[in-house]
């Protein structure tokens, strides 16, 4: 494909398109939880402000029964959306929750958090998504905090066309869901549609945005671009994105955020601005400081 080409549509249109698509690579975090990793991974290290995107499904509990034991985040958010299953979430403030289909976690680990993610079921299906967010340097020491969100306190939208939108953050048909995340601004859109569906999605221009499909197949951007079950198209400067269910119904994250443009020192679950801080928060974190 000539780049020529493509650049000049871009510039001819609002549209969305789609510049890469990713495969998920399959990975085990925790204590031996098998996921397909999307974002953090060698085709796709980080898409700012996005610095980790998994997906967990399985229904075989072996995949997924060891959980995430007690573990430190420091300097960005983790979002859990949780399609199917339970989760228990704890930490070392004495904070914690129990997720269940449908909900959603926006935590803020800000200067520090210890907590664990732990299936609470012993068989079925467990199936959800970790994104992973970065915060700007003035706010990577803020207070943790939590945004739970439970399934009814999303706004569902639905179309004319029967396709249905879950707003779990920023806007979308006149309705805005109940995330605040201020320094990237997000959208955030699990959208569901029937085959020979098409959804428009107005997004911020300058946001850096992805589509996950999740279910199905769906068609994606200016071009149509053809994206399978597990992968991820990264999207194109624009105004708007269309995607279309052609094959059959369809299922997936679209997820837009404003670029953070700072330096990333990234060493498992801290990310940071640089090296030092990075050491910091280890020496912080084995001093039981968080
Ligand atoms: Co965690």
């Amino acid at each position: 494909m000539s780049s020529l080409k493509s650049e000049a549509t871009e510039a001819g249109t609002d549209e969305r398109s789609v510049t890469r698509l990713i495969r998920g690579m399959p990975a085990s975090d925790g204590a031996g939880v098998r996921l397909n990793r999307v974002i953090g991974q060698p085709a796709l290290s980080e898409l700012d402000p996005f610095l980790l995107l998994d997906e967990f499904r399985s229904d075989n509990p072996g995949d997924y029964i060891a959980g995430f034991p007690e573990h430190p985040h420091r300097g960005f958010e983790t979002v859990t959306y949780l399609i199917a299953g339970r989760m228990r979430h704890a930490d070392n403030k004495g904070h914690q929750g129990l997720l269940s289909p449908g909900s959603v976690q926006w935590m803020t680990a800000g200067r520090g958090i210890v907590h664990s993610e732990m299936p609470e079921q012993e068989n079925g299906l467990l199936q959800g998504f970790q994104l992973w967010v970065n915060l700007p340097a003035r706010s990577k020491m803020t207070a943790p905090r939590y945004q739970e969100i439970e399934p009814s306190e999303i706004p569902e939208a639905t179309l004319a066309n029967g396709a249905r939108a879950r707003i779990i953050a920023g806007s979308f048909e006149g309705r805005t869901g109940p995330i605040d995340a201020a320094a990237t601004a997000p959208l955030y859109l699990d959208l569901i549609l029937p085959q020979a569906s098409e959804v428009r999605v107005p997004m911020p221009a300058g946001h850096a945005a992805f589509a996950y499909v999740f279910e199905g197949s769906a068609e994606i951007g200016g071009d149509a671009r053809s994206v399978p079950q597990g992968s991820l198209a990264v999207l194109g400067p624009g105004s708007r994105l269309t995607v279309r269910a052609d094959k059959g119904p369809a299922r997936l994250l679209v997820v837009a955020g404003k670029p953070i443009e700072e330096p990333v020192a990234r060493y498992g679950p801290f990310v940071m601005n640089t090296q030092d801080e990075i050491r910091q928060a280890v020496r912080d974190f084995q001093a039981g400081l968080f």
